[in-house]
Parts: structure tokens; C-alpha cells; sequence
């Protein structure tokens, strides 16, 4: 038996770090996906396999043993196998184009696209069902995960979060083409959200100030997105950046970058924690290829991007 799935990634358009302190954000799928391919096999074991490397290990053994950024995956298979008291093992494969650890949602995607792919095996979940299980294995290893990444991963398409009220799609008419670029520096979220916090602590005025504007800031985004202003939108992702750069999670490389991409778009910024990770252009179609051009130049390594309406698909 074999079931297979494919997820997107994801990049946030406004938002992030504020959306820790109840600000709202607002997300978007992008048309680079991840792909899991499962089978069900005789031997009691289940085998992951990726670009990153493989585990296996035996049906018995306690998850609570495991170190492995594999977890969310071998809990999937796990918690599967059990509850539908099936005998026997799985062989995960998972084959991503989303580069991971900058910020553009890999472990998401392929949370989701697992759940949707191990338990296609044995039944036919709906895409809020299998979310379900996407959010309790990215749990594993992300214990504080507010579920939004792999939400708009699911569903596809832009939208609006925050801690309060969950998930909410944001209807754009807009096809809009991003570039994005890695600064190729890892981030660990974790660290970076952190840094903001002792920056809180210390300028507890300015970081309510920045907070609010970045309310309003996010009230006109979704206005520009469902009037689809291009113009106005890349405006306010720079002044975004302002914001982010306030807060400390901006560097030279990423300033940089930021520079160069601004000089043929309609606006950039970081997209997930900074300090690292990726940026953000929102380009016109006609400037894209030199866009592009003008980053690889400088040995930026960049790629464009769409919105992704999809979301999950299984085949
Ligand atoms: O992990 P990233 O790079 O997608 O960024 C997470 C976004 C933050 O707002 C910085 C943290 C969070 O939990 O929302």
C-alpha cells in the first residue's frame, strides 16, 4: 500500500515577533513544496528517509528515547500504526524544495504533508483532521508552536493569525510574485525570540509603541491585499523592516540584500525570526528577472516565488 502528499511552504508577510506579544500576522503558502511518499511494510519498524539523512527505528521502542529532528515524523507513523491496529511498518520518504531551517516553514510542510500521507494508508482524513496531527508532531520538537505555519501550509493561500482568535484565510484577488533570498545563516527561532524579549524587558514603551504601529500596519495590509496594491503593500513591508530592525533581528547581510532588492521592487523585508534566514521581495513581474540578477551578482542565492492556493494535496 502507498500514500502520497505534498505540502507548501510558507513565508510571513507581515508580523512576525509582534504576533508573539498578541499582534496579528499574516502568512503565505509559496509554490516550493515538500513531497512524503509512504508504503506500509511486514517488519515491525518504521524507516524515515530525506535529503537529510535516515532513521529507523523498531515499533517498539519508546518515543520518549528519541533525540531526532525525525520525531514529529516517527510519531506520526507511531500514533497511526496504533490507532488503527494495523500490524507490520512504514517507510517514509521525504523529498523537500523548501530549504530548511530559514524560516520558510520545511518542518511544517512536512509535519503536514506526513500526517496527510502515513494516514492516507489507512483512511481518508479531512484537511482540518489531518492539521490536527500535523500540530501535535510539530509539537515534538516545537513545543510552543501556535499551529499557524502548519494552518496556512494545509489550506494554502494568505492569512491572517493571531494567538487570541486562531486563523482566519485573507481573500486577494493578487497573483503576486516575490523574490526571496537566503542569507544562508541558519536561525534558531527560539534564540532570536528570546533577544526580542530581553529587548521588551528593557524598552517596555517603545516595544508597545512598535506594537501598535505594527497593528495598523497589518489593518492596511489587508486592505491593500484584497484591493490587491501592490505599490502599497511593498511600501509598508519596508517600514515593517523599520520595526524589525528596531527590535534587533536585522544584520549587515540582510540589510544588504534588503539594499539591493529594493532597488527593482515594490518593497522587502526579513521573513521569520531574522538574524538569518531569508528576505522577502514583493517584485512587478517585468523587474523580476533583474531582481534576481541584481542579488545573484553579489553571490546573494535567491529564487521567486508565487502564492500557493492549493495547500495540502494527496494523490
Ligand atoms: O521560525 P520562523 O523563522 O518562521 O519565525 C517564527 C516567527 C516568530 O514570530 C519570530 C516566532 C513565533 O513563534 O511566531
Amino acid at each position: 500500500m502507498k500514500s502520497v502528499a505534498s505540502a507548501p511552504g510558507k513565508v510571513i508577510l507581515f508580523g512576525e515577533h509582534f504576533v508573539v506579544y498578541g499582534v496579528k500576522a499574516i502568512l503565505c503558502s509559496i509554490n516550493k513544496r515538500v513531497k512524503v511518499t509512504s508504503i506500509t511494510t511486514e517488519e515491525d519498524s518504521i524507516y524515515i528517509k530525506s535529503n537529510l539523512g535516515n532513521i529507523t527505528i523498531s515499533r517498539s521502542k519508546s518515543l520518549d528515547e528519541i533525540k531526532s529532528p525525525f520525531l514529529p515524523f516517527l510519531y506520526l507513523a507511531k500514533t497511526l500504526l496504533d490507532k488503527f491496529d494495523k500490524k507490520g511498518g512504514i517507510e517514509v520518504t521525504i523529498e523537500s524544495a523548501i530549504p530548511s531551517g530559514v524560516g520558510l516553514g520545511s518542518s511544517s510542510a512536512c509535519c503536514v504533508a506526513a500526517a496527510a500521507s502515513i494516514s492516507g494508508l489507512f483512511t481518508k482524513y479531512s484537511k482540518k483532521e489531518i492539521l490536527k496531527f500535523a500540530i501535535e508532531a510539530e509539537k515534538t520538537i516545537f513545543e510552543n508552536t501556535s499551529g499557524a505555519d502548519c494552518t496556512v501550509c494545509t489550506f494554502g493561500g494568505i492569512i491572517e493569525y493571531d494567538k487570541e482568535n486562531g486563523s482566519k484565510k485573507i481573500d486577494s484577488p493578487s497573483n503576486f510574485h516575490f523574490v526571496i533570498s537566503n542569507s544562508n545563516i541558519p536561525h534558531s527561532t527560539n534564540s532570536v525570540v528570546d533577544k526580542v524579549n530581553h529587548y521588551k524587558e528593557k524598552n517596555e514603551l517603545v516595544f508597545s509603541s512598535l506594537c501598535k504601529e505594527e497593528t495598523e500596519l497589518i489593518k492596511k495590509a489587508v486592505q491593500y491585499l484584497k484591493e490587491s496594491d501592490l505599490g502599497s503593500l511593498g511600501k509598508i513591508l519596508t517600514k515593517n523592516q523599520e520595526y524589525l530592525e528596531k527590535i534587533g533581528v536585522s544584520n549587515n547581510k540582510l540589510r544588504k540584500m534588503i539594499e539591493i532588492a529594493n532597488q527593482t521592487s515594490y518593497g522587502s523585508k526579513i521573513t521569520g525570526a531574522g538574524l538569518g534566514g531569508c528576505i522577502i521581495s514583493l517584485v512587478n513581474e517585468a523587474k523580476l528577472d533583474q531582481t534576481l540578477e541584481n542579488l545573484e551578482h553579489k553571490n546573494f542565492e535567491c529564487f521567486s516565488a508565487k502564492i500557493d492556493s492549493k495547500g495540502l494535496d494527496t494523490f
